[in-house]
């Protein structure tokens, strides 16, 4: 089996769905299940003996000691994480927690784990950390994107306690020879998605009517990817990636914020059109920056390509679409995760 940290949030839970739809090997989901974690999100495996989830924080040492002994999983992906820029900029000792010390705490209990494993399972096991393309810090217009080799400058609370995350899983490979990888990707959008984040935010709130928030000028670019092309490449590096390595995932798909909210609302204004006609793109307002806001995200995925043959199986043109029509289809669970009833769900359905 494999263990999953963070499998109730966006891409944890993108990725289970999607391993199920590929393999039946038991996944294990440890999630601390923070406002980020919705076990709504899994309501699908229900039933299904596969999946276990376990309600519990990744700095829980007694607690990781004993599923890793227990289940004795041939993997650990590790996704849990506090993922929100905005909420680190606001409050970053949740990110040093979670991202640093949580890490931390998850890389010494798997390295005791790993190190009592016959020969054969130790070299067959991975550690595989889910990274971001932040912690490379902003690009100029010119340069080119960020390929492996480029240096770590970080320049939120968020992406200096995720790049310090990565150092700390790099030091396990080089010093105590765990067999890690690590994967460094652009923005995600697709379903699932907390409505905290752009791509979400913007399609509820067009929806309700309210107005749809651009950062300063717009300009910022992200290289966006859609989910499920994501959740294969984690797949394709756990099988066949070397470790020690770490690979960056992008999906060659560079967008101003304000392209892709334009976009947003010319999909909405097909699919939904507003009672009065008119375009939801005239609901878009400018408001303040982000203290510290990076201009530029790009990824240069070629190393993932040539060595282990991912590429994006979705242009943003298709992501995109699938994706509004997602949340137009699930109007329910946007309510629910707006509302904070998801909680409640969760606590019936799970005692969680
Ligand atoms: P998310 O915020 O949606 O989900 C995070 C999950 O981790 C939640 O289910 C939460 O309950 C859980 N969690 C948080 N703290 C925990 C703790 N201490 N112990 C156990 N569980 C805990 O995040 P996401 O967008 O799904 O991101 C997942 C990972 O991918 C993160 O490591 C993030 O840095 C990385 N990443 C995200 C993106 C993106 O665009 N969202 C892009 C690249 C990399
Ligand atoms: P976000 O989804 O928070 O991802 P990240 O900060 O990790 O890239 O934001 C994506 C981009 O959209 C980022 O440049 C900030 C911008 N943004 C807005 O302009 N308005 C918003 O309301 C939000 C949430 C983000």
């Amino acid at each position: 089996m494999i263990l999953v940290t963070g499998g109730a949030g966006f891409i944890g839970s993108n990725f289970i769905l999607d391993w199920f739809r590929h393999s039946d090997e038991p996944v294990l989901n440890l999630d601390a299940l923070t406002y980020a974690g919705n076990l709504e999100n899994l309501a699908s495996l229900e039933g299904n003996t596969s999946h276990v989830f376990v309600h519990g924080n990744i700095g829980d040492t007694d607690l990781l000691t004993r599923l890793l002994s227990s289940h004795r999983p041939r993997a650990v992906l590790h996704f849990a994480a506090e993922s929100h820029v905005d909420r680190s900029i606001h409050g970053p000792d949740e990110f040093i927690q979670t991202n640093i010390v949580g890490t931390f705490r998850l890389l010494e209990a798997v390295r005791a784990y790993h190190g009592q494993l016959p020969e054969n399972e130790k070299n067959d096991f991975r550690f595989l950390h889910v990274s971001t393309d932040e912690v490379y810090g902003s690009l100029e217009k010119d340069e080119p994107p960020f390929a492996e080799t480029r240096r770590y400058e970080p320049n939120s609370p968020y992406s200096a306690s995720k790049a310090a995350s990565d150092h700390l899983v790099r030091a396990y490979h080089h010093t105590y020879g765990l067999p890690v990888l690590t994967t460094n990707c652009s923005n995600n959008y697709g379903p699932y998605h907390f409505p905290e984040k752009l791509i979400p935010l913007v399609i509820h709130n067009a929806l309700a009517g309210k107005p749809l928030p651009i950062y300063g000028d717009g300009q910022q670019i992200r290289d966006w990817l859609y989910v499920g092309d994501h959740c294969a490449a984690i797949r394709r590096v756990l099988e066949a990636g070397s470790p020690g390595e770490t690979y960056n995932v992008g999906g060659w798909n560079e967008m101003s914020n304000l392209d892709v909210v334009r976009t947003l609302c010319s999909l909405l204004d097909e699919f939904q059109p507003r009672g009065d006609a008119r375009s939801h793109a005239e609901q878009i307002v400018f408001v303040a920056d982000r203290p510290g806001h990076d201009r530029r995200y790009a990824i240069d995925a070629r190393k993932l390509e040539r060595e282990l043959g991912w590429r994006p199986a979705e242009t943003f043109a298709s992501g995109i679409r699938k994706t509004v029509r997602w949340y137009l289809d699930h109007p329910d669970w946007v309510a629910r995760v707006t509302s904070g009833a998801y909680r409640e769900w969760t606590a019936k359905q799970y005692r969680a």
